[in-house]
């Protein structure tokens, strides 16, 4: 049978075939398999079998042999500020030497000035910048980016950067799940009649099929828990699905909106108390971590993540790419999250792939390597998942299968030959 692709010789095969997101992730529930084979036909996966099975069964166009080396499913990013212009690099010197977040936010910087730069781009400008970035986060492993507008805040240039979305999604490699966000309030406007235009925008948005998530910046200095209830209920009436950051900065009952509605996941959560766990195991929202941004905002609170892993909560990672945290890798959320959060290296991987699938409601078809699922698959420059944290800092990923039809190869580090 003719192939477009197989990959053989595979040392160690971590394949998240079961069903469903991995809350107890284990070595014997993992899907991991040796000496394995892929074979990828029309962009999808057609059969994981043993390498020489692979090796005899299919007449391939392409062969890629992945020498022994750990193979994984293409990460999964839940969580990115993508589009924006600009930089704060003169914020990070102020939070450097004491001036916190939401000062910075207060005082009409951070997202302010974000939006203020944005405005002055134009729509090639904001998407050039993206497919750079989103190039770089395919050299290291990222095959699927949830991406969210938000620096636009008036609702005709929030509904420019949607669109812009839509462009880049047309034009990346990887698969883009779109998401409008209500990130903060107006410093100029009453913030009731925002709430008001920002729901019609909804509306628009919906209707034009221009998002598949709606999200909410619920905390203090941004949305409260009413006004995030008001844009989540329009989003959800409207036909699009939530997500939420919630209890980032300050807890003022955010999370709890997961036990209230429907919000595949719920996200940040440095500020929620422990107890919150049963909520998000009772109502099956993903807790989306986002390790990276914990680290940029010099604070230090962290999730209840041995509350979250006690209840048995689904916990997915993110790298939170915006002008505050520049780190466009989830590889390093992932490897980070080990010695940050205490995540095992096989829980950190589930979190970066197959949960972070279902945190973004395409865990059906990307996540796992798996028969119908698409060729989205990362080669690794290491022998096993336990190299997952252990090693950090540069990138591992050696080759990542986008879609199967695109392979991005990465310079070799050549540290463990
Ligand atoms: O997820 N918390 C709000 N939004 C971003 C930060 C955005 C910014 O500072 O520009 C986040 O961390
Ligand atoms: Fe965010």
């Amino acid at each position: 049978m003719k192939v477009d692709l197989i990959i053989y010789n595979i040392g160690e095969l971590v394949a998240f075939d079961g069903e469903g997101p991995y809350s107890r992730v284990r070595p014997d529930n993992a899907g991991i398999r040796h000496n394995a084979g892929i074979a990828v036909r029309d962009g999808v996966i057609v059969d994981v079998s043993s390498s020489e099975d692979v090796r005899w069964r299919y007449e391939p166009e392409r062969v890629i042999d992945a020498e022994g080396l750990l193979v994984t499913p293409g990460l999964v990013d839940i969580h990115t500020h993508l589009v924006f212009a600009g930089s704060r690099e003169d914020e990070f010197e102020l939070k450097l030497s004491g001036a916190t977040y939401s000062e910075i936010l207060e005082r009409g910087g951070g997202i302010y000035r974000t939006v203020r730069m944005t405005k002055q781009a134009s729509d090639e400008e904001l998407i050039d910048r993206a497919l750079r970035i989103l190039d770089l986060m395919a050299r290291g492993g990222t095959t699927t980016v949830e991406v969210k507008s938000g620096y636009g805040i008036d609702v005709d240039e929030e509904y420019r950067l949607i669109r812009v979305i839509r462009e880049i999604s047309t034009r990346s490699k990887q698969l883009i799940i779109p998401t409008l966000l209500a990130h903060v309030p107006p410093r100029d406007q009453d913030r009731r009649t925002y709430v008001s235009m920002f729901k019609e925008l909804i509306g628009r948005v919906a209707s034009e099929g221009l998002a598949v998530y709606v999200d909410v910046f619920c905390d203090k200095g941004a949305f409260t828990v009413e006004e995030s209830m008001e844009i989540i209920e329009s989003g959800l009436e409207k036909g699009l699905k939530a997500r939420i950051h919630a209890d980032q900065l300050e807890y003022i009952g955010c999370s709890k909106l997961a036990g209230r509605y429907p919000i595949d996941s719920v996200e940040h959560l440095e500020k929620m108390p422990g107890e919150n766990a049963e909520i998000l195991l009772q109502s099956g929202s993903i807790a989306g971590l986002l390790p990276t941004s914990i680290i940029a905002m010099m604070d230090p609170s962290r999730p209840p993540v041995r509350e979250l892993k006690r209840k048995g909560v689904p916990i997915a990672i993110g790298s939170d790419y915006n002008p505050n945290n520049q780190t466009p890798l989830v590889q390093t959320a992932m490897d980070i999250s080990t010695y940050l959060l205490g995540l095992t290296p096989l829980e950190a991987l589930a979190a970066a792939t197959v949960n972070a699938a279902y945190s973004l409601g395409v865990g059906d078809r990307v996540g796992s390597i798996r028969k119908g699922y698409r060729a989205d698959i990362v080669v690794w420059e290491v022998e096993n998942y336990r190299w997952i944290g252990y090693t950090w800092g540069y990138n591992k990923a050696l080759y990542t299968i986008i879609g199967g039809r695109h392979i991005v190869p990465s310079s070799r580090s050549g540290l463990l030959d």
